[in-house]
């Protein structure tokens, strides 16, 4: 007896909206999104040439744009600041300065909002005079090293500093190596083993840093990033940079970018326990607002779109310049 051949009709679970709704496998929403906030001294709030659409903001406008992300959804925010060029020093002293403006953002939205993640970078590229992460050393042949000892112990001061200040979470983007481990005992060591590390676990020397750069005047004086942030050619260095971020102690693993690495993403949520992050940069959110400032495409379906694919790639959660916009679009 030969079976009756059924007609396999996968359409049937896409009938009407109720029934996608039921099938659907992938959610967003609000809680999944970080808000990177761009800050600087003074009163005035800049409106940012190389990312059209996202603003310096001055510390009282940082508490109003946060008012705002918190009424969209979004409490997760993370900071970057500009800082003025006299501050800028080769060996960056201005990043664990408690007076300075990262310490007294964070002070300030806790004040406002006591119940925001504040996340902060661990980096000193806006702090050196060179624009690197690291401490940079220059040899006989005039080449460019960046110091990775050196710059740890200067990256723990930095996070304890954020710690102090009440910072939730700390976001080491160095790409030094050990430094997650450093960073864990330094804020034991002071009492901080609430505070949670979200380590850029893979990430990599990408052009698509481009427009963040132009934000924070940050871009690196001499040579490129090559020899810290990963090769854009490679899979397994990441899942090699994963295993050491989990055994020094990191609390979520980070890849960056986001849209172009997608398989990292998966790699990386296949192989870990621990909550998967994915940061979305500048350059991704500059072609979307482009391509869409000329009707060329729909922005809102598009970073609506571009995000559902992150997650769906497996991270749990997403920094990106859109969490506002998306979050009230998911309000509905
Ligand atoms: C620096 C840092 C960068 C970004 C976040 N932290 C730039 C870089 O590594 O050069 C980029 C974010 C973006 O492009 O949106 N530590």
């Amino acid at each position: 007896m030969s079976a009756r051949s059924i007609p396999v009709r996968p359409r049937r679970n896409r009938k009407n909206p109720a029934v996608r709704g039921l099938v659907r496998e992938t959610q967003l929403s609000p809680a999944d999104l970080i808000y990177p906030l761009f800050i600087e001294e003074g009163d005035t709030d800049t409106p940012i040439e190389s990312m059209p659409g996202c603003t310096r903001w001055s510390l009282n406008g940082l508490i109003k744009e946060v008012g705002e992300a918190v009424a969209s959804g979004v409490s997760s925010v993370v900071l970057f600041p500009a800082i003025v060029d006299s501050l800028k020093t080769p060996l960056a002293e201005e990043c664990y300065n408690p007076d300075g403006l990262v310490p007294r953002a964070i002070a300030a939205i806790k004040k406002e909002f006591p119940q925001v993640v504040v996340i902060t970078d661990v980096a000193l590229d806006p702090y050196n005079s060179e624009g690197h992460d690291g401490v940079v050393e220059k040899d006989e042949h005039g080449e460019l090293h960046i110091v990775n000892d050196q710059t740890i112990d200067i990256l723990c001061q930095q996070a304890l500093c954020h710690a102090r200040a009440g910072a939730d979470i700390v976001a080491p983007s160095d790409m030094m190596d050990g430094r997650v481990a450093a960073i864990r005992q330094t804020l034991d060591d002071e009492h901080f083993d609430s505070v949670s590390i979200l380590s850029y676990t893979a990430k990599y020397a990408s052009a698509y840093y481009g427009p963040f750069r132009g934000a924070l005047d940050s871009a690196p004086k001499g040579g490129d990033k090559k020899t810290y942030q990963m090769d854009p050619a490679n899979a397994r260095e990441a899942l090699r940079e994963a295993d050491l971020d989990v055994a020094e102690g990191a609390d979520i693993l980070m890849v960056k970018p986001a849209g172009p690495y997608l398989d990292i993403i998966r790699t990386i949520r296949d192989n870990t326990d621990l909550p998967v992050a994915a940061y979305q940069v500048s350059g991704e959110y500059l072609m979307i607002k482009s391509a869409a400032k000329d009707g060329w495409i729909d922005e809102e379906k598009v970073a609506m779109e571009s995000l559902i694919g992150i997650k769906r790639a497996g991270a749990d959660m997403i920094l990106t310049y859109f969490a506002k916009d998306v979050a009230r679009q998911l309000k509905g």
